[in-house]
């Protein structure tokens, strides 16, 4: 039988149709996480592929899982926290404060001075305000000066609450550093979350370049270049094209190797380790004409619960009917409901499914980003149990 808490071992590949068929799904209240390990260090592998020069940064606020944040540890990925907690547990799964990088440009003071007790020297700034504050607070601070430079087109965009005008305040704020005689090591940049228009990698380095220039002119040694996030949880092909435009644009713009290069990648490494199995506890059907019959489904998990990616995170639900063995049996245009009572709650309202019954299952791949951490048994459901695994 499978442990909750503890990490399963599978052989060779793992059987979601076999672990939902040996869970008892049926006194199982919440829907079920199944948590694939082992992709993570498949994702890591890729990343090293692809973009060797760059160290990954595993953003924390993405899946905060003690399980996640230890296997990326041991992995070697460096962490980019948001929080004094978030820097807590990456502490606790084995980081060095070296590779945490403080990604917040507007931090707490006391989450400042954890930072400063546990001696994660890198921060990230945007405003003469923050700057200030890292002088009183941790003057011994490195500092890295983030930018706004944004995709056209991203799921999350991020530019209106972070980075600083590239051209009118960067500048200032390296000089402000530089009169109150803090370090500035570097500077960084996010295109948005989900980010569709890859070209921005580019222009953003070109950007970053422009301010290492600015930087070594007053006497820095400028030695971080932080790319952000944005890159695809479940599409490698798409992240094998990303990172063809960021080699290039780094090899041109950033060819001494003594420069570091990381990035902060959140849904990159967690979001296919994760496929929810929610079960259907009510049914209705929605009778207008012949062709546009609806099949309505309400389950176990909701947009309160891990769908909330989909308010919040602008996610696109994938739907499947896990244990359907005929494949060839008619599907229908159907929309999956959240167990609340708020109309809100939809999931998604453009799957085909066979006609299913209350007690069956379906499966959602690619849930493990911006997902569990947000979860809230609002109404009384409660949030997903999680079961874990790795290839033996
Ligand atoms: C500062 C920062 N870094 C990294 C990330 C992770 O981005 P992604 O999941 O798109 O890789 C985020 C996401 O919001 C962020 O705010």
């Amino acid at each position: 039988m499978y442990a909750f808490g503890k990490i399963n071992t599978y052989e060779e590949k793992l059987d979601l149709k076999k672990i939902v068929s040996e869970v008892d799904l049926e006194e199982m209240e919440e829907a079920l996480n199944i948590c694939d390990l082992s992709t993570l260090a498949k994702k890591y592998k890729t990343w090293m592929k692809y973009m060797p020069r760059i160290k990954p940064y595993y953003a924390v606020k993405c899946n905060d899982d003690a399980l996640i944040v230890r296997e990326l540890a041991d992995l070697g990925t460096g962490f980019d926290c948001a929080s004094k907690n978030e820097i807590k547990l990456a502490l606790e799964a084995g980081a060095s404060p070296e590779h945490i990088i403080f990604a917040n440009p507007c931090k707490p003071v006391k989450h400042l001075q954890y930072a400063k007790e546990k001696k994660v020297m890198s921060s990230t700034v945007d405003t003469e305000y923050e700057i200030y504050k890292i002088f009183e607070h941790y003057p011994e601070s490195n500092l890295v000066i983030r930018f706004r430079s944004e995709a056209k087109e991203a799921q999350c965009p991020l530019g209106d609450k972070f980075g600083c005008d590239a051209e009118a305040d960067a500048a200032a704020l390296i000089l402000l550093a530089k009169s109150l005689g803090l370090a500035v090591i570097g500077v960084s940049f996010h295109v948005g979350s989900g980010c569709c228009d890859f070209p921005a990698y580019s222009r953003a380095i070109i950007t970053a370049k422009n301010l290492f220039q600015f930087g070594k002119i007053l006497g820095y040694e400028m030695r971080l270049l932080d790319i952000g996030g944005g890159f695809p949880g479940a599409d490698d092909e798409k992240f094998a094209t990303i990172s063809k435009i960021v080699n290039a644009a780094i090899d041109r713009h950033f060819p001494d190797e003594n420069v570091e290069i990381i990035a902060e990648p959140g849904r990159f490494f967690v979001a296919s380790a994760y496929t929810l199995i929610g079960k259907i506890h009510a049914k209705r059907d929605i009778r207008t004409d012949k062709n546009t019959d609806l099949k309505m489904y309400y389950i176990n998990d909701g947009v309160y619960g891990s769908f909330n990616c989909v308010l919040y995170d602008h996610q696109e639900i994938t739907a499947e009917h896990l244990l359907d063995e005929n494949e060839d049996l008619q599907k229908f245009k159907s929309l999956i409901w959240g167990p609340t009572c708020d109309a809100l709650d939809k999931i998604t309202e453009n799957a085909y499914l066979p006609n299913l019954s209350c007690g069956d299952l379906i499966a959602f791949p690619n849930m493990g980003a911006y997902t569990v951490p947000i979860a809230s048994p609002f109404n009384g459901f409660l949030v997903p149990k999680t079961l874990y695994f790795k290839a033996a």
